[in-house]
């Protein structure tokens, strides 16, 4: 199973900013996305759109966000299947009070905590 390079930071680029946080490539929409965030990391490449990390956060850090045409098999064939054509989005990634709850119930491990 597939999951979130815990090194993200250091092995990919800054390519652009989103609605207030980073996005690390490579980047080639719609169907491959990157990793949203820096605190709070999200493999948009990875992410099936579970939605207990939305579920879960206690400060609300996560909006959903559409991502049509999205194809995270592209890059994880072995993923379990796409639930919807969106993602888990960092938006209040300062929110963050670091419970883990994200990090630790995303059942494709999806989500980095960077403290
Ligand atoms: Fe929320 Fe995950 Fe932080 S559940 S508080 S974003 S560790
Ligand atoms: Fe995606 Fe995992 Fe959240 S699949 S929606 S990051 S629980
Ligand atoms: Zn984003």
């Amino acid at each position: 199973m597939p999951a979130i390079d815990p090194d993200f930071a250091k092995n990919r680029q800054t390519v652009e900013d989103h609605e207030g946080h980073a996005v690390f490539g490579p980047i080639e929409a719609p169907e491959t996305l990157g990793i949203h965030g820096k605190v709070v990391a999200v493999d948009f490449d990875i992410c099936i759109a579970d939605g207990v990390c939305i579920d879960v956060c206690p400060t609300n850090v996560f909006d959903w966000f559409d991502t049509p045409g999205t194809n995270p098999h592209k890059s994880y064939p072995d993923l379990p299947p796409l639930i919807a054509e969106r993602k888990a989005d960092p938006m209040r990634e300062a929110d963050c009070i670091f419970c883990m709850a994200c990090e630790v119930q995303c059942p494709v491990q999806a989500i980095k905590i960077v403290q």
